[in-house]
C-alpha cells in the first residue's frame, strides 16, 4: 500500500502543475482565471488572443498526464496502478494543490492519460475531439462527446477492467466540471473556439 500511495502522490503532484497559469505568467498575459470562462485551461487561454500560449498550455496539461503514466510504467508498476497514477494526475488537474484546489476541467490531461494508457484508443478519442471541434466550433461540446465515446472505445478494445474504470471516472469528472458549459450550450450561449469574451 505505501507504494500505491507514492504513485498516487506523484501523479497528483504532476497533475497539479497548472500550465494555464504558469504559461500565461511566462508570456506576460493576464491570469486566465480573471477572464472568459475563468477556467485555467487551453481553451480559455486562447481567449487572450495568444495562440502560442494556448498551445503550450494544451501541451503542458496533456504531457503531465502522459508523464504520470509513463513514469509509473517505467517503475514497473502493475497496469492497474499505472492507470490509477493517470487518474491521480487527472484529479490533480481538477483540484490542484498549487491553485487552492480550484483547477481546470481536465480535457487535455485526460487526453494525455488516455493516449499513454492506450495509444490507439487515445488517438480515436483525439480524432473524435478534433472532428467535433472542427464541425461545431465548441471546445466544450467536443470534449463532452469525446468523454462519452472514450469509455466505449476502451470497452470495445477489450482494455482491462482497471483501465475502463479509470477512463469512466475521468469521463464523469470531466462532464461534471463542464456543467456550466452544458447549460450554456443548451441555452445557445456557449462561445465558439477563439471567440474573445463570455463572462463566467
Ligand atoms: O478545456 C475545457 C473546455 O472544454 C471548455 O473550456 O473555458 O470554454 O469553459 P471553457
Amino acid at each position: 500500500a505505501p507504494a500505491l500511495l507514492m504513485y498516487l502522490a506523484i501523479g497528483y503532484l504532476l497533475g497539479s502543475l497548472p500550465f494555464a497559469v504558469l504559461v500565461s505568467r511566462a508570456f506576460g498575459l493576464a491570469d486566465p482565471r480573471s477572464y472568459g470562462s475563468g477556467n485555467p485551461g487551453a481553451t480559455n487561454v486562447l481567449r487572450s488572443g495568444n495562440k502560442k500560449a494556448a498551445l503550450f498550455t494544451l501541451l503542458g496539461d496533456a504531457l503531465k498526464g502522459v508523464a504520470a503514466v509513463v513514469l509509473a510504467r517505467s517503475l514497473h508498476a502493475p497496469e492497474a496502478v499505472v492507470a490509477l497514477t493517470g487518474l491521480a494526475a487527472f484529479v490533480g488537474h481538477l483540484f490542484p494543490l498549487f491553485l487552492k484546489f480550484k483547477g481546470g476541467k481536465g480535457v487535455a490531461t485526460a487526453a494525455g492519460v488516455l493516449l499513454a494508457l492506450d495509444p490507439l484508443v487515445g488517438l480515436v478519442t483525439l480524432a473524435t475531439w478534433i472532428g467535433v471541434a472542427a464541425i461545431s466550433r465548441y471546445s466544450s461540446m467536443a470534449a463532452l462527446i469525446a468523454a462519452l465515446t472514450a469509455p466505449l472505445a476502451v470497452g470495445l478494445s477489450g482494455g482491462e477492467g482497471s483501465r475502463l474504470l479509470v477512463v469512466g471516472l475521468m469521463a464523469l469528472g470531466l462532464i461534471a466540471k463542464h456543467w456550466a458549459n452544458i447549460q450554456r450550450l443548451l441555452a445557445g450561449q456557449e462561445p465558439k473556439i477563439g471567440a474573445k469574451k463570455k463572462a463566467a
